[in-house]
């Protein structure tokens, strides 16, 4: 079973991710790793945290001469804005200051509900912790997910498909979306060119009107094996698991699998997807993947694809109307300095959190305490298809 948790708050001194149940021998490059950390830190939109903050995973345990050792794995990313904060916000002793007192909760964040539920006056508390830069510890374990699925030829990709009103009106292929992913300077991880400009201008017109714009991206996972997840339980069902994933993602407000939402509106004999034997491969393929890879919450051995729809970024420049959580009065809700669109980095997040449900259904089904292991188990289960 592979098991991860985080730690850590915005502004404190690091994020820390732990990752468990990893088969031993599994090669581990800290350049990927931090390739990926460098990956969510990109997309036009962002705010100015991006520029303080150059996220590095250092290992602490589990990994010792580039491989797994069986061991959980502890890593650490350093904040580098904490040195700011360090006085406002020390581990000993000590009132808190008021300058970095937030007492106007902000609507849309966990401000509020989070203060009410832990009896705190000071939503600081909350935000430092529901705050999205915990993703950054997420995408460091999904890094390690992503590894472990590469030893067995299964790739997982990300790209946008919509920013606010402007969506992409054609699908994208497997090599498009691999190719905008290696593009570091794709200012929205669009694979159309023109789309994209009109994404630009949408996020360029919600910053001159101190608004922030929501989009959809998606994640493509490619390779999969037939037989992931299960029909037999309700927790078991891959479906289920990948939409907990994604929905757990901060501004995450709808998951899609395939043409979820498009079917919804449409015909059975328009929705399903025929099943064909190609002799060659020795498999069953299906000409259309309107079901994303899934069917009875099993893998069938076509793409998984999983879209996540993000509402807009809640903190706001021209605020919103709050009440103090003292006072009771009626205030505009605190600016903190925030992002205006983060869909192309909440993509990368996304495929860190399928990678790591995929890993960890993967594992269930090969199982093996080595990568060797693993390996002899999953090649006996391509024999069983084979012959099947
Ligand atoms: C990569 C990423 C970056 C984010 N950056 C911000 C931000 O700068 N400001 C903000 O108000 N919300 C930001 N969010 C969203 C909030 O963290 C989120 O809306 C908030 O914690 C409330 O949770 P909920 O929207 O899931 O209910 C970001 C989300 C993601 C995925």
């Amino acid at each position: 079973m592979l098991r991860f948790y985080t730690a850590g708050e915005s502004h404190g001194q690091a994020l820390l991710a732990w990752v468990s149940g990893l088969p031993a021998s599994l090669p581990v490059e800290v350049a990927y790793v931090n390739h990926e950390l460098h990956r969510r830190q990109l997309g036009f939109g962002r705010g100015g945290r991006q520029k303080i903050e150059k996220d590095r995973a250092e290992f602490f345990a589990g990994v010792r001469h580039g491989k797994t050792i069986g061991a959980p794995i502890a890593l650490r990313i350093e904040n580098r804005d904490w040195a700011n904060w360090e006085k406002a916000l020390p581990v000993e002793g000590g009132e808190a200051t008021d300058e970095r007192r937030l007492t106007a909760p902000r609507p849309g964040h966990a401000d509020l509900a989070g203060g009410l539920k832990f009896n705190l006056h000071d939503a600081r508390y909350i935000l430092e912790r529901s705050s999205a830069r915990e993703t950054a510890a997420r995408v460091a374990a999904g890094a390690l997910g992503k590894l472990l699925l590469r030893e067995f030829g299964i790739e997982l990709a990300s790209h946008v498909t919509a920013v606010g009103p402007v969506r992409m009106e054609r699908a994208a292929s497997w090599e498009e979306i691999q190719a905008v992913c290696a593009k570091l300077d794709s200012p929205l991880r669009c694979v159309d060119p023109a789309t994209e400009e009109r994404m630009k201008a949408e996020v360029d017109q919600s910053l001159r009107k101190g608004d922030t714009v929501g989009g959809v991206f998606e994640v493509v996972a490619r390779n999969v094996p037939v037989g992931l997840g299960s029909h037999a339980q309700w927790d078991e069902k891959l479906d289920g698991r990948l939409a907990q994933a994604v929905m757990s993602i901060q501004a995450v407000k709808g998951v899609e699998i395939g043409a979820g939402v498009a079917g919804a509106a449409s015909y059975g004999s328009a929705v399903q997807d025929e099943i064909r034997y190609d002799p060659g491969a020795r498999r069953f393929r299906r000409p259309t993947n309107r079901a994303g890879g899934l069917e009875g919450g099993i893998t069938n051995g076509e793409d998984v694809v999983v879209r996540g729809h993000l509402k807009p970024i809640s903190t706001l420049r021209t605020p919103l109307g709050t009440a103090d959580v003292n006072s009771k009065e009626a205030v505009k809700a605190a600016y903190e300095r925030s992002d205006i669109c983060v869909v192309p980095a909440a993509g990368v997040v996304a495929e860190a959190m399928v990678a790591l449900v995929l890993a960890d259904a993967f594992l269930q089904k090969f199982g093996g305490d080595s990568l060797g292991e693993t390996r002899r188990n999953f090649e006996g289960y391509g024999r069983q298809l084979d012959e099947y």
